[in-house]
């Protein structure tokens, strides 16, 4: 047999080359967790393998043996962190008393990506600590701590920072802070600008799809000037822009906005469109943006279909401009993300995973499946499917939730959950056969639920500090496809109507804005949809901004 240090240098040499599993072979020959680099590099191996659970128990091996060394600590960070063992993540920090500000960083970025908001707090206060100028994360834990309702601890950290010059100095920062410091404070009239805006530029499109309301709209209309010039006015401010239509390349003056929205280097554009008037001059342009994300909506992966949804459309000329985009990412060393935005029908339920296939095919990164609205705002619903159908759907969204995993696509998933709906369903019928039993079960049995549903609410109002419903009315303006504006598209009251409004620049804090501010702070939903309400719509969408 070779020597040892052969084959250790051998098998680290596959491991650059990416030839894990022959990296793994050789190791496997020499591996002894007494000789502390070999055990290393074995450990490493089963890491980049995936088999995390295997690779920890031989870095905590070497961790007790070795305490200081970093790279053992890092590893383990990184296998609890793809296994999504937070909870052991969580005690192996705590234990070790692990205050390295890279660590925390890494940590609480980790709980906050779980959603573990008040756990990540305390690692990136640990953080900030020792980077008091890192004013990036400054300025997310404020955003955390407006979101739990940290009122006083918001109003401390904007405090400090408002007079910092770094933050005094720039005009996009200073803003942000005194927006959470004033959502913080609850103040209705505000100094501060608004930080998102999602606009609808015009509803004409090169499309009729049937399903659209856009399409039934008696007249066709673009922005203005003047709201072209606010919108301009404002970019500075903002953190986030929804460009949207009908279709925004459309509008003449798409270019100039776009351009200009580039000059702020904080600010996300998203561009809503069917895509299929992406040019190469727009493919070029937009695929040297910096922070950007293109939706393009895309209801079905067979030509037939697609045509039939999408009027008007065609499908090979939508793969022709999927291929130059790829392309032109390619040639850019682009960094923007792609969307793929799917609305939900039986015309394409069956075939999830496909879709899947097609988003590998041109490395779409984020896929979005929500459902068709219909007549009187009726949303699709699994619920009107056979248990025969419904264990079909499921077996494909399984397996193409799976299939994105691993090829590290997004999936935002915004239908009723299948398994549920099959749960309830053999709950339901549980309970009907238990039906012939005494009517007192019955009765206990209500009452046992009824008295859940309290302890849920009693919950809701005793986690925290009272925290307004939503900070919509203190972040954004929107624009719906009327051409009124609203905090947020989903808001019932409008605030104004873009095509008589004579200043743009008092609608921020007019009656109506501060009203809904009102309201979100003593917890009166009369201007909210039924999604707020329910809260099918996140507490994430209603407070955060760009996470
Ligand atoms: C109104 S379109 C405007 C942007 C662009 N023309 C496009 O098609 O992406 C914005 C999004 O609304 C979706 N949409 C249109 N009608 C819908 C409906 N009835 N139910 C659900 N989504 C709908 C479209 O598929 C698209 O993703
Ligand atoms: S392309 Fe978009 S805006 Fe145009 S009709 Fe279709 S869904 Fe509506
Ligand atoms: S909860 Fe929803 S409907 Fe209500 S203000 Fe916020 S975004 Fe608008």
């Amino acid at each position: 047999m070779e020597e040892k240090s052969v084959i250790l240098e051998k098998a680290k040499k596959e491991q650059q080359l990416g030839n894990y599993q022959k990296s793994f072979d050789l190791l496997e020959q020499i591996f002894d967790i007494e000789d502390y680099f070999t055990a290393f590099e074995y450990a490493k191996i089963l890491y980049f393998l995936k088999q995390y659970e295997k690779a920890i128990d031989i870095f905590l091996t070497l961790n007790e043996k070795n305490k200081e060394d970093r790279n053992v600590i890092d590893f383990i960070i990184k296998c609890y962190k793809e296994n999504n063992n937070i909870e052991d993540l969580f005690k192996f920090v705590e234990t070790k008393n692990l205050i390295d500000t890279k660590v925390s960083l890494e940590i609480a970025e980790t709980f906050f990506d779980d959603k573990q908001y008040k756990a990540a707090i305390n690692f990136y206060e640990q953080y900030i600590e020792k980077n008091k100028d890192d004013i990036n994360v400054v300025s997310k834990l404020l955003q955390i701590y407006n979101f739990l309702g940290y009122k006083q601890k918001a109003i401390g950290l904007s405090d400090k920072y408002l007079t910092d010059s770094q933050v005094q100095d720039n005009k996009f920062l200073y803003n942000l802070f005194l927006n959470e410091q004033e959502i913080a404070q609850e103040k209705t009239i505000l100094k501060s600008n608004p930080r998102i805006m999602l606009v609808m530029l015009t509803n004409k499109c090169n499309l009729r799809c049937p399903m659209c309301a856009t399409i039934h709209q008696k007249n066709q209309w673009e922005i203005s000037d003047e709201f072209k010039q606010y919108i301009l006015n404002n970019l500075d401010n903002l953190e986030l822009i929804t460009w949207q239509g009908g279709e925004v390349f459309l509008y003449k003056g798409f270019k100039d906005l776009f351009l200009k929205a580039k000059e702020n280097k904080y600010l996300k554009q998203i561009i809503i469109t069917n895509g299929l008037l992406i040019n190469e001059q727009w493919a070029d342009l937009i695929t040297q943006a910096n922070h950007l994300d293109l939706t393009i909506s895309i209801d079905s992966i067979e030509k037939d279909i697609y045509e039939k949804l999408r009027f008007g459309a065609s499908f090979e000329q939508l793969l022709k401009n999927l291929e130059c985009i790829k392309q032109c990412r390619i040639k850019n060393s682009s960094n923007i993300t792609v969307t793929m935005r799917t609305t939900i029908s039986d015309e394409n339920i069956y075939t999830l995973d496909k879709i899947v296939d097609f988003a590998i095919n041109y490395n779409i990164n984020v896929l979005i499946w929500s459902p068709l609205i219909m007549e009187e705002n009726k949303q699709y619903s699994l619920k009107n499917k056979s248990d025969e159908d419904l264990v079909v759907i499921k077996t494909n969204i399984d397996n193409a939730l799976n299939k994105a995993q691993k090829n590290k696509i997004k999936i935002i998933y915004l239908l009723e959950n299948a398994e549920d709906i099959l749960n309830e369903r053999k709950k339901i019928k549980e309970e009907e056969n238990s039906k012939q039993e005494t009517s007192f079960k019955q009765e206990c049995k209500a009452e046992y639920k009824c008295s859940n549903t309290e302890d849920k609410n009693d919950n809701l109002f005793m986690t925290s500090e009272k925290r307004s419903l939503c900070f919509r009315p203190w972040k954004q303006i929107a624009t719906t496809v009327e051409g009124k504006l609203r905090p947020e598209c989903l808001c019932l009251q409008n605030i104004g109507d873009i095509h008589n409004c004579k200043d743009f620049e008092e609608l921020w804090n007019n009656d109506f804005m501060q009203e809904y501010r009102r309201k979100m702070i003593s917890f009166n939903q009369q201007w909210c949809c039924d999604n707020c309400k329910n809260n099918i719509v996140s507490e994430e969408h209603k407070k955060f901004t760009c996470w």
